[in-house]
């Protein structure tokens, strides 16, 4: 129970790491609003779990910031974790890649998550022990063909993570950022299923010689929120089984 009576609010709770963290969060004793997309089964994927709320809503919408931290404070009353886990991918040679595309990338994986910070902020300043933790990726240090707004926005979540945590510390709040390796999720599942070799090769670039998955992120983000964390900030926590090790 390392997070007993905390609020938590998780984005991206429908699938993968999101929903991972959103039952170890709650198993671990924590009020938990998930948070995702509508008609992506959020509801059905945590209906066995007691304290798990639902809300159906894009982080990138206009008045996201307002409707998913104002739903967490009328549920539960109070605000202690924060964790943007929200993403999308993006794969197009920077040459040809539309606007759209590179602007969607932004929207969704950075400027939500420093829209929802922004608005969290006044309510974590009122927990004893405020906790934001944004998913980037490895790729926010590394890159590969295709991945210019995606790298970019990761990147970007490294960034403003940082700065907050030195904004913050001052009100005993701690902001980190988790970067997953290749792990196995909704996000990385379609490929891999089609192309197992390819799923071969990520797993033996790995010193661990196998694949992520969702609770190896989920174990990592639950440090970052316990009291195990309290002096670990602006911290970019690499979850990858030592697959960035080799260059
Ligand atoms: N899977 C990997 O290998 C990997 C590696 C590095 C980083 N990540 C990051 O981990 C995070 C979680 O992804 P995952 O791998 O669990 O994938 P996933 O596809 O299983 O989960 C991502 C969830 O985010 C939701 N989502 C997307 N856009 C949204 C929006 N606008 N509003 C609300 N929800 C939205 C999706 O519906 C989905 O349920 C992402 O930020 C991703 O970039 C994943």
């Amino acid at each position: 129970m390392r997070l007993k009576d905390r609020v938590a609010i998780i984005t991206g709770a429908a699938s993968g790491i999101g929903a991972a963290t959103a039952q170890l969060f709650a198993e671990n004793g924590a009020r938990v609003l998930a948070v995702d997309l509508p008609r992506k089964g959020l509801a059905d994927a945590h209906a066995q779990h007691a304290g798990i709320a639902t809300l159906e809503k894009s982080v990138s919408d206009d008045d996201a910031p307002d409707a998913i931290i104002g739903a967490a404070i009328s549920k539960f009353g109070a605000l202690d974790i924060l964790m943007n886990n929200a993403g999308v991918a993006s794969n197009a040679r920077a040459e040809d890649m539309s606007q759209a595309d590179w602007d969607r990338t932004m929207a969704v994986n950075v400027t939500a998550q420093f829209r929802l910070c922004q608005r969290a902020i006044p309510h974590l300043k009122n927990s004893p022990a405020g906790r934001i933790i944004n998913v980037a990726s490895v790729m926010a240090e590394g890159t590969d063909y295709g991945l210019a707004a995606y790298c970019a926005s990761k990147a970007g979540v490294a960034g403003l993570t940082r700065t907050l945590a030195l904004e913050l510390g001052k009100f005993a709040i701690t902001a980190n950022y988790l970067e997953p390796g290749a792990i196995r999720t909704g996000m990385t599942s379609g490929l891999w299923d089609a192309r197992p070799d390819v799923a071969d090769i990520w797993a033996k670039k790995s010193a661990l010689r196998r694949l992520g998955q969702p609770i190896d992120l989920a174990r990592a983000a639950l440090f970052l929120a316990s009291d195990d964390g309290g002096f670990v900030t602006g911290h970019g926590l690499v979850v990858d089984g030592g697959l960035m090790l080799r260059v």
